[in-house]
C-alpha cells in the first residue's frame, strides 16, 4: 500500500482532529502518501481530495470540530454514489481509506469494503453508541461540557429552589446523560435503555422535598423524547416550579480533553497499522484499555448497551 485516504463523516466530535493528525503523521512515518478527503463521503464523490503533509495537520490537535469538514451524504447511500466514490479513490491512486465517524459512517465504510475497497473505521461521535469499543472519540469532551453546564444550572436551581430538566444529546443512546448524571450528582437520569416512569421521578423529587431539599436536577437523554415536554409533565405532577435547558450543539464543540486526544491518537495510528497489514472492513476500538479491532459489520450488528451498573449506582447515590 502506497497511498491512503482519510475522511470524517456524520456529526463532528471533539478529538476528530487529533485522529486525522494521527492518521496523517503515522502514514507519513511509514512512507505512505496520505490524502485528506474534505466534506466526508459527499466530498469523496465530488473529488474534494488533497494530499496532506506533516504541516497540514500542525496546530489542530487541540481544536474541536474537524479540519476536513463533514457531511451526511444521501447520495453516498446509493449504489451510483458509492461507485463514483470508488472511481475518485482510484483516480488518485488511493488504496485504503480511514473513516472517522459514527455508525452511519461505518456502514458506508463497510459498503466500500464489500465493493473491494479496503476501509478501516475509527469511532468518532459524542454519543458513545458504537459497539466494540468502550469509548468513542468525543464522548469524554462532551461529557465534560455537560457537567460544566449542569454545575452552573445547579447554582441557579439552588438559589431559586427550582426543578431543572436538562436535555442531553446522544441520539438513541443514554450514555452521555448517564455518565453526566453520575458525574454531576443528578437526582434523576432518564435514558431510553431504562425508561423509568415519570411517576418514579416525581416520587423521588417529592421525597427529597419532604426532607427539605428544594431543588432537583433531572437529566433527560434526547432518545427519550423532548426535554421541554418532560419538564411540563414534571411541573404538572409536582406543582414545583420547573425550568428546562436543552444543551444542544454546545455538546459537540470545544477543545478535546486529554483523554479524547490520546484516544484519538491511538485509534488513528492503529487504523493505519491495520491498512498496512492488509486488513479491510475493520473498526478499531478500545476495550479494557487495550486497542482492539473487529469486523465492522459484526460490530454494528451488536446492540450497544451503556454500563448499566452506573445506572444502579446513580439510583443508590440519589435516594
Ligand atoms: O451523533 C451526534 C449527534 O450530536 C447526536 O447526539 C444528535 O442526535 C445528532 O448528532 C444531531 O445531529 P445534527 O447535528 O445533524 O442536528
Amino acid at each position: 500500500m502506497k497511498k491512503i485516504g482519510v475522511l470524517t463523516s456524520g456529526g463532528d466530535a471533539p478529538g476528530m482532529n487529533a485522529a486525522i493528525r494521527a492518521v496523517v503523521r503515522k502514514g507519513i512515518y511509514h512512507h505512505l502518501g496520505v490524502y485528506g478527503i474534505y466534506y466526508g463521503y459527499q466530498g469523496l464523490i465530488e473529488g474534494k481530495i488533497e494530499k496532506m503533509e506533516l504541516g497540514t495537520v500542525g496546530d489542530i490537535i487541540q481544536r474541536g470540530g474537524t479540519a476536513l469538514f463533514t457531511s451526511r451524504s444521501e447520495e453516498f447511500k446509493t449504489e451510483a454514489g458509492q461507485e463514483k466514490a470508488i472511481e475518485q479513490l482510484k483516480k488518485h491512486g488511493i488504496e485504503g481509506l480511514v473513516v472517522i465517524g459514527g455508525d452511519g459512517s461505518f456502514r458506508g465504510a463497510s459498503e466500500l469494503t464489500k465493493k473491494g475497497f479496503p476501509c478501516i473505521g475509527v469511532p468518532g461521535t459524542i454519543d458513545n453508541d458504537i459497539p466494540g469499543t468502550d469509548f468513542t472519540i468525543g464522548f469524554d469532551t462532551a461529557l465534560n461540557t455537560v457537567i460544566q453546564a449542569v454545575d452552573k444550572i445547579r447554582d441557579t436551581a439552588t438559589s431559586h429552589e427550582r426543578t431543572y430538566v436538562i436535555e442531553v444529546m446522544g441520539r438513541d443512546a443514554g450514555d452521555l446523560a448517564l455518565w453526566a448524571g453520575v458525574a454531576a450528582g443528578a437526582e434523576s437520569i432518564v435514558i431510553p435503555e431504562k425508561n423509568e416512569p415519570v411517576e418514579a421521578v416525581v416520587d423521588r423529587i417529592k421525597r427529597g422535598h419532604e426532607r427539605g431539599k428544594r431543588h432537583s436536577i433531572i437529566l433527560v437523554a434526547e432518545g427519550v423524547g423532548s426535554g421541554v415536554e418532560y419538564g411540563k409533565q414534571i411541573q404538572e405532577l409536582t406543582n414545583f416550579e420547573t425550568r428546562v435547558t436543552v444543551l444542544g450543539h454546545t455538546q459537540r464543540g470545544g477543545s478535546p480533553t486529554a483523554f479524547d486526544r490520546v484516544l484519538a491518537s491511538r485509534l488513528g495510528a492503529k487504523a493505519v497499522d491495520l491498512l498496512i497489514e492488509g486488513k479491510a472492513g475493520r473498526m478499531v476500538g478500545i476495550q479494557k484499555n487495550q486497542l482492539v479491532d473487529h469486523d465492522i459489520l459484526e460490530a454494528l450488528n451488536e446492540t450497544h448497551q451503556p454500563e448499566m451498573s452506573m445506572y444502579q449506582l446513580s439510583q443508590e447515590l440519589s435516594i
